[in-house]
């Protein structure tokens, strides 16, 4: 845990702030449920007992999404958070098919977990909080623990190769974030989290989607992907 005890995601503040502006500070996170439920429904529907793995799970968000459409499904959700998994219980709870782990994605990526056998195991902005080197150790970890022909999703912040392009996708990001507060009526401190992703430790975690397939490949996926990119938010994956 001595990692993630540095980081602001182990202050119950942080965690909530997130989960309060959540909708706000990632203008494209329900077009990524979106296109998860699809992708679910299309490549992964109308077969019972379906298991699915959510790493760094924050409040369960996702995988209530992933659970209204297949209510027989089962899943696991990790985050090391304690914070975070108490959201999620309180999310999931009517939901009996849920396992909660209180974990870094880091020591998930030494130890593994078990059992394994996934069919969908997938990540919603918490990959790119890992250096980059260990990120490949958690891609190997993840495709070890599907199923065969079982599929991993990052949705995830990502740099593009060119700080002229880094500045039009912080523009985008904050016009993004200024509809979504004009939408929900509500107000967060945009400059505060774009300074936060900017910020030097933040930031030099961060990769380019050309690089983040590359690693998949390495670690043995097939069918790379990316599936969506928006300025600086993308939903990428692979195939064991
Ligand atoms: C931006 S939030 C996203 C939460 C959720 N996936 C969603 O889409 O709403 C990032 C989450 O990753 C978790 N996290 C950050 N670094 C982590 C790490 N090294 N190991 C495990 N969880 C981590 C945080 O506690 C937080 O819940």
């Amino acid at each position: 845990m001595t990692d993630f005890n540095g980081t602001p995601w182990s202050r119950k503040d942080y965690a909530r702030r997130y989960v309060e502006a959540a909708d706000i500070i990632v203008p494209q996170r329900r077009v990524f449920l979106h296109l998860l439920v699809s992708f679910y429904r299309r490549f992964l529907g109308g077969k019972a007992g379906r298991r699915i793995l959510d790493l760094g799970c924050g409040d369960g968000f996702m995988t209530e999404g992933i659970l209204r459409a297949d209510p027989d499904a089962s899943a696991t959700l990790v985050d090391a958070s304690p914070e975070m998994i108490d959201r999620a219980k309180e999310r999931l709870k009517d939901f009996g098919n849920t396992r909660f782990v209180r974990s870094t994605l880091e020591e998930l990526a030494e130890k593994g977990i078990a059992p394994g056998g996934f069919d969908l195991a997938f990540s919603a902005l918490a990959i790119h909080h890992l250096e980059p080197s260990k990120k490949l150790d958690l891609f190997a970890c993840i495709h070890s623990h599907l199923a065969p022909g079982g599929f991993f999703i990052n949705m995830d912040d990502c740099i593009p190769p060119s700080d002229s392009l880094e500045d039009w996708y912080v523009d985008l990001w904050r016009e993004e974030m200024t509809e979504k507060e004009e939408e929900s009526g509500r107000k967060i401190d945009r400059e505060r989290f774009i300074r936060r992703h900017m910020e030097g430790e933040h930031h030099s975690r961060l990769e380019t989607i050309g690089a983040l397939l590359k690693k998949l490949e390495e670690a043995g996926y097939r069918e790379v992907e990316c599936y969506y990119k928006y300025g600086m938010f993308a939903m990428y994956g692979g195939r064991r």
